[in-house]
């Protein structure tokens, strides 16, 4: 018994130690953290319950079978974020860089399985090599069985991935497929190849962090959600965020409670909204002003700013908010800002979070370089993941919604619950400008005629009343009490319940 216990002690120790000090050292020279102390400081101190640490790989090739480490290079488990429960896995870069092994998926698996067993978020902190070289197929299928569990669970459980360190090749499609990637800056990156490929097959000369560091994500490309200073930046804001989400999709997210009163009126907003139409206005503004406690969550505020995405409470409620932003390209709907909220709007009805729209959209970008690279597909799957939502859609449009963008922005005709208009709302198919000398092409050349088209055209349709009178707007609102009205339409929805036809899957266009 007592050698036993003495074995089980030399276990712990050496999986404690993950590849030895002098990794140990390595990886804190770098301003990283380890998987273990990454773990202890997402997790509620003391609720980490480790598994399999004592597991190791199976490989024998290239003098494999001398070198095992406990744990093999992931530390695995579960515990709780204020509370709530969580499954982790966390990868040690000290033990043959983080790389998979064949055991090393089965340990990520096996909590992937537990998660959706029991219903509870996976959150996976990435700091790996890739696949294990020396294991060949074998770690390649091991990454196939976490990826098809990644998709088993999507819309299930939330699944987050903070990138900590390198993330390449193949390996990067775990994170690719759960439902936020966050990166730490300067020590995280992430590319399907390589620099040194890059440079053979297109000649291109980009360093690692010009390729795929968090930066480069969270704003050119938009893979990544957000990019924190640190780890210990990075796991402190990962608890803050896991607040807003729900289990699963079968729960609500929780309620924070608040002393911000739902009737809260705010006068500032009467006068957000400039007198000329085409000057711009901060709509963060607005959301800001308008939820608990001025609370707001940003997700990727650094790509397609055109449109403002993040998560924020009412009466301690979660919402998801989607805001055209007026001062990035007057607020209009482009490919990356279709596919920023597309996503988002999916990632809420999927886990039963009421989505709030604010509208000030002009329409879609026109040009060669948003046509040739698919708008049509790309602006179509916001149209698509407004369309197939069934959580609360509660839309204010506070100035312009023109042409196929006013459809798209949860408007009533798409299942919109309860759509507001401000005084300032422009509801029509398009600005005054463009829709006369369409209409009157044959007055161009009369200066006057033009001018008595134009107002004509303003009074008619550049108000929220034609929309009102057909319904589609249900109210005309003063700015100062959006709070009080969104507060009292999200209490009116809460129990919101809508059956969607019986299909095998919908068929998004991609
Ligand atoms: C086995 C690996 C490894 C790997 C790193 N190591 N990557 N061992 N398999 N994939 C080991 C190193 O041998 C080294 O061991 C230790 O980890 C640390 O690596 P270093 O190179 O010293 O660290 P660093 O300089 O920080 O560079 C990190 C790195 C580099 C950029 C990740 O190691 C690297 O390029 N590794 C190979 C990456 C790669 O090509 N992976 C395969 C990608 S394809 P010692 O004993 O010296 O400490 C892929 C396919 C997935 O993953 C497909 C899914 C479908």
């Amino acid at each position: 018994m007592h050698d036993i216990i003495q074995q089980l002690d030399d276990k712990r120790a050496a999986a404690g130690l993950g590849g030895g000090q002098r990794r140990i050292d390595a990886q804190h020279k770098k301003g990283k953290l380890t998987a273990r102390e990454r773990i202890e400081l997402l997790l509620d101190e003391g609720t980490f319950e480790e598994w399999d640490m004592f597991k190791e790989h199976r490989c024998v090739d290239f003098g494999m079978a001398e070198q095992k480490v406990p744990g093999d290079g992931v530390v695995t488990g579960y515990g709780t974020i204020n509370g709530r429960m969580v499954f982790v896995f966390s990868q040690d870069f000290t033990v043959f860089g983080g790389a998979l092994s064949e055991a090393h998926a089965e340990k990520i698996c096996k909590i992937m399985d537990k998660a959706m067993q029991v219903g509870a978020p996976v959150i996976g902190l990435n700091d790996s090599g890739g696949a294990r070289i020396q294991e060949g197929v074998a770690a390649l299928g091991g990454y196939a069985e976490v990826f098809q569990r990644n998709v088993m669970a999507s819309g299930v459980i939330p699944q987050i991935s903070m990138i900590m360190g390198p993330c390449a090749g193949g390996a990067v499609y775990s994170p690719a497929m759960t439902d936020f990637i966050f990166m730490v800056k300067d020590s995280s990156y992430m590319f399907v190849t390589g620099p040194e490929v890059v440079k053979t097959v297109t000649h291109e000369e980009v360093t690692a962090e010009e390729l795929g560091g968090a930066v480069t994500h969270t704003s050119k490309s938009g893979v990544a959600d957000l990019a924190f200073e640190n780890d210990v930046d990075a796991l402190l804001m990962l608890r803050r965020f896991f607040n807003y989400l729900p289990l699963n999709n079968k729960e609500k997210a929780p309620i924070r409670a608040t002393t911000d009163p739902a009737d809260r009126l705010d006068y500032s907003l009467d006068t957000l909204v400039p007198d000329n139409a085409n000057k711009p206005y901060d709509i963060k503004e607005l959301i800001i002003k308008t939820v608990d406690d001025c609370d707001f969550f940003e997700i990727q505020p650094d790509h397609a700013k055109n449109i403002v995405i993040g998560f924020a409470r009412m009466e301690g409620q979660t919402i998801g908010i989607v805001a055209n932003q007026p001062t990035v390209l007057a607020g209009c709907l482009d490919i990356k800002s279709s596919i920023k909220a597309g996503r988002f709007v999916r990632f809420c009805d999927a886990f039963n979070i009421p989505i709030v729209t604010f509208v000030d959209v002009p329409g879609f970008l026109p040009g060669t370089a948003q046509e040739y690279n698919g708008l049509i597909k790309h602006g179509a799957k916001l149209l698509f993941a407004y369309s197939q939502a069934t959580v609360p859609l509660v839309t204010v449009i506070t100035r312009k919604a023109f042409g196929g963008a006013y459809d798209v922005m949860a408007s009533k005709h798409v299942g919109g619950d309860l759509n507001y208009a401000w005084p300032t709302a422009q509801i029509a198919v398009m600005g005054a400008k463009g829709a006369v000398e369409i209409i009157f092409r044959a007055d161009i050349g009369d200066k006057d005629k033009i001018a008595a088209r134009t107002k004509e055209y303003e009074d008619r349709f550049l108000s929220p009343f034609v929309a009102a009178e057909r319904g589609y707007i249900d109210d005309v609102i003063m700015p100062h009490s959006t709070r009080r009205r969104l507060a009292r339409a999200l209490a009116m929805l809460r129990n919101k319940h809508v059956e969607m036809p019986a299909r095998k899957h919908d068929n998004l266009p991609v």
